[in-house]
């Protein structure tokens, strides 16, 4: 018998979240991109799913220039999404079927078509209009080279030029311009922002580009603005790097961009405004900094309340790498008292069946790590289509939408991959998705089989796996809180490629990451099997598989 503790009060700390990528989920008006109104026709598959919340990517007005996060106005819908009034009925429809609503918000950069910029760009030198954003005069004689040698994320130099001659900063696209946090029209614009959406009832913020909002006022250059960016490459966070080797990651401490110390007055800010909201209203970050312990710095009690741990994007599949990274994860989150995000993939990585190798081996992988994620102490997001076992699509070269593909002229193909409309329906149009001539992005012709529809009726489907896997969750987590865990990995002589832990007396989970059978009849402890993918004839679980019991 463990030790139950008390289960947590607060609805955020465990939640499943489920990502919506609006432009990919539901087309309601047959224009081949999804909408607001295309979500609230799907929202009984939402509530069959066994959700907590969704997390909505940008709805607002956009050019679209990187997939709506190039935000030209915050506080509105873009028409091709829909409009305000869809938007509250997305929220009475989603809370009427107890489904949280979090929404996006970007505060780093806007669009270029945001009315401030416009205004910057119509102004002539000096204007004050021009100090909500980072316009600078250039460098050599003519004023001809960038103020600085910052480069952007996507690619390129982060500075372009505007017809007067000045130039502004763009982390990302040129056609999203950063803007200037120091200035006070920018923090209450923020603030202004965030009520306008809490007032129409949603439950949280997932912040985007979270550590970036600071930057060195004086512009000076940095020795290696590659490596800054380079920073941020998934590959660099290896676990199985060589500690004794330099890391490369170190260069984001006390960069010029990235994680500055003075951005967390902002959410100092930001956290006032949140809890005067009832009831309790939650905020994720989106922060990548080195160490892995500094983006925990965002989740401090008076800051944002969970920062995304990405670690699960990367950890090689194998036993001691996964008990590794989830236990550092755990460590860090406990510096903070936060909880744990486990997060298998988003719209901006390869979705996870991809990246565990594909085909049969890659979905029976993705399945043994969906159902420890979904097991471990905190919160789990799950980005759409995760839970129908995509891959990520073959887009050709003439269809390709991200803005990482155009400034990196072809070399980096960019996350249209992952982005690809759902498939709804075996028989339908687009599978379902819309009735359009042409979608946004194109969909694979082999996507029959992973339909909704032929998944929700075949017993062992992946859909299947995830609505089990997120109902049995909240059960277990209604039974225990976050400390109701202990690694049993260690216990009985099994083989190394095992996985296996306690939540209290609520759930053990035992999974074989491994070539081979093994034998976990030593963890067993006449516990019964409630949920399983892969193979257990009692006692030998078979590889690449995984079982829950209680
Ligand atoms: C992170 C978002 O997830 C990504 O899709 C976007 O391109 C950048 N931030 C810039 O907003």
């Amino acid at each position: 018998m463990t030790q139950a503790h008390t289960p947590d009060q607060v609805w955020w700390r465990q939640a499943s979240f489920y990502q919506i990528y609006p432009r990919s989920f539901m087309d309601s008006n047959d224009d081949g991109e999804g909408d607001l109104a295309g979500i609230i026709a799907k929202a009984d598959y939402l509530a069959a799913l066994g959700i907590d919340a969704v997390w909505l990517s940008p709805f607002y007005p956009s050019p679209l220039a990187d997939g709506g996060y190039d935000v030209a106005n915050p506080r509105e819908v873009d028409p091709r999404f829909g409009n305000l009034d869809d938007f509250d009925a997305l929220i009475s429809t989603l809370h009427s079927r107890d489904i949280k609503v979090v929404v996006d918000v970007v505060p780093n950069h806007v669009s270029v078509e945001h009315e401030w910029f416009k205004q910057a760009v119509a102004s002539p030198t000096g204007h004050p209009s021009r100090e909500r954003f980072h316009i600078r005069d250039g460098r050599g004689v003519d004023g001809s080279l960038p103020p600085n040698n910052w480069v952007s994320v996507f690619g390129g130099s982060a500075w372009s030029r505007l017809a007067d001659g000045q130039w502004f900063l763009h982390l990302f696209d040129s056609s999203q311009p950063d803007l200037n946090w120091t200035h006070p029209d920018v923090v209450a614009d923020g603030l202004e922002t965030l009520t306008f959406w809490l007032d129409r009832g949603v439950d949280g913020f997932r912040v985007d580009v979270a550590f970036g909002l600071m930057k060195d006022m004086t512009y000076a250059d940095h020795h290696d603005p590659q490596a800054l960016i380079d920073a941020m490459r998934l590959d660099l966070f290896d676990p199985e790097r060589d500690p004794s080797l330099p890391n490369p990651r170190e260069v984001l401490r006390g960069g010029p961009f990235f994680d500055r110390d003075e951005v967390h007055e902002i959410y100092r800010g930001w956290r006032r405004l949140l809890d005067t909201y009832s009831p309790e209203r939650m905020s994720v970050a989106e922060a990548w900094a080195y160490p892995a312990s500094r983006a925990m710095d965002y989740a401090r009690a008076d800051e944002l309340h969970q920062v995304f741990n990405f670690d699960f994007m990367v950890t090689p599949y194998r036993a001691d790498a996964v008990i590794k990274n989830a236990q550092e994860v755990l460590d860090n989150v406990s510096l903070v008292g936060a909880p744990a995000t486990w997060v298998l993939s988003n719209h901006d990585s390869a979705r996870v069946v991809t990246r565990l190798g594909g085909g049969a081996r890659g979905a029976a992988r993705a399945r043994v790590l969906a159902m420890i994620a979904h097991a471990l102490p905190g919160g789990v997001y799950i980005f759409q289509g995760e839970e129908l076992g995509l891959e990520d699509a073959e887009i050709p070269d003439a269809d390709r939408q991200d803005p990482i593909w155009f400034r990196t002229q072809g070399q980096d193909p960019g996350r249209d991959g992952a982005r690809v409309p759902l498939p709804w329906e075996a028989a339908g149009e687009h599978y379902g998705f819309s009735k359009a001539a042409k979608l946004w992005l194109p969909q694979p012709g082999d996507w029959h089989e992973v339909c909704v529809d032929v998944q929700e009726n075949r017993d062992g489907s992946f859909l299947s796996l995830y609505r089990s896997m997120l109902t049995l969750r909240s059960e277990v987590n209604r039974e225990c809180s976050e400390k109701d865990f202990a690694w049993l990995t260690e216990v009985g002589a099994v083989d190394s490629e095992i996985v296996a832990f306690t939540r209290g007396d609520a759930l053990t989970v035992i999974a074989n990451l491994g070539r081979q059978s093994v034998s976990v009849k030593d963890l067993l402890w006449g516990k019964q099997v409630f949920l399983m993918t892969g193979t257990f004839d009692g006692e030998h679980l078979a590889s690449d598989s995984c079982i829950w019991l209680r």
